[in-house]
């Protein structure tokens, strides 16, 4: 009989332990990511859950809503427990359409940095995200090396912790780790969704934290027949399978599912306990190789 594997519990994010199971807030802004939340209580509720749940890695950034996120968490959650690691990321700006503008000035990046402080009320950034956008549809090459180079001055300057990048190349994570120390990469990453299979293998050697964005689909959440077929013989809904999966593929994976839900945030949290089996693990590992299995 096959023997069933419990993904381990915690992973080390900017040299503190957090939970691999975290949340992400960028669902609790209003339609779009602009505006307020639909339900304001349910998403002071559900950071609130959370937290209490033992989630102490949440993911955020003052351009949800835009400030929407940042005010809900410091109104929800301050004064913030010890051990809460709050990650956000800089590199965009909301247009009055709810446009998404790169704003990778070295003004840009400074206001961005200080707005972030002031909207989640602290004297420092545990992690920040530079966040690339030289491309609309994902990854695309260019330089971060002037960008970065404003985030390492005002990391030296105490304004921030660590610092991490997302939605990146290889290549632009090598540049990033010549300029200052990269404790993660958050890039667009699912069981469907397979780009970063070697990044990943990669940063695992490194001993840096990889945070897929999208993990249950984002925007198009997840919907796959071989999926729906290996939750259903295990009993959990393709959601749970597909973080449980996402939890075993890597230890230096750490997930921010996103809901704006108290029923799925519960649902969620549940996946971190789930254990699969060499089979199981097979078979989801299939969903992303349709010609495999
Ligand atoms: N670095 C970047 O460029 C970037 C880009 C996007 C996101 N992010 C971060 O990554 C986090 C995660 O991404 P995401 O929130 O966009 O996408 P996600 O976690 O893949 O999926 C969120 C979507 O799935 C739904 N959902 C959540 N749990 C569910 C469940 N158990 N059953 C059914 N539906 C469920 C949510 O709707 P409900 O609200 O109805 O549950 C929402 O529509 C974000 O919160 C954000 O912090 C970063």
């Amino acid at each position: 009989m096959a023997t069933s594997s419990m993904p381990a519990p915690t992973y080390s994010l900017g040299g503190r332990p957090v939970g691999r199971m975290g949340y992400g807030a960028m669902q609790l802004a209003g339609p779009g990511v602009f505006g307020p939340p639909r339900d304001r209580d349910e998403a002071l509720a559900v950071l609130r859950a959370a937290v209490e749940a033992g989630v102490n890695h949440i993911d955020t950034s003052d351009f949800y809503g835009p400030h929407v996120t940042n005010h809900l968490i410091r109104e929800a959650l301050a004064p913030y427990p010890d051990d809460l690691v709050i990650v956000t990321k800089v590199g965009a700006r909301r247009g009055a359409d709810a446009s998404w503008n790169p704003a990778f000035s070295p003004q840009d990046l400074t206001a961005a940095v200080h707005d972030n402080l002031r909207h989640l009320g602290v004297d420092a950034l545990d992690v920040v995200n530079l966040r690339a956008m030289f491309s609309h549809h994902g990854p695309a090459e260019g330089s971060i090396e002037a960008p970065l180079t404003v985030l390492a001055e005002l990391q030296r300057q105490g304004l921030i912790r660590h610092i991490g990048l997302s939605n990146i190349t290889p290549a632009q994570l090598r540049e990033g780790q010549s300029i200052c120390p990269i404790v993660c990469v958050q890039n667009h990453y699912n069981i469907v969704h397979r780009g970063d299979d070697a990044l990943i293998d990669q940063l695992a050697a490194e001993g840096v934290a990889y945070v897929p964005f999208f993990p249950l689909g984002g925007f198009s959440p997840l919907q796959h027949e071989r999926l729906d077929a290996v939750a259903g013989r295990l009993g959990v809904t393709p959601m749970q399978a597909a973080l449980a999966w996402l939890l075993h593929r890597r230890p230096n994976i750490l997930l921010i599912p996103g809901t704006s839900s108290l029923a799925h945030l519960r649902e969620n949290l549940a996946a971190a306990s789930l254990s699969l089996t060499p089979q199981d693990l097979a078979e989801l590992d299939a969903v992303g190789h349709p010609t495999a299995g």
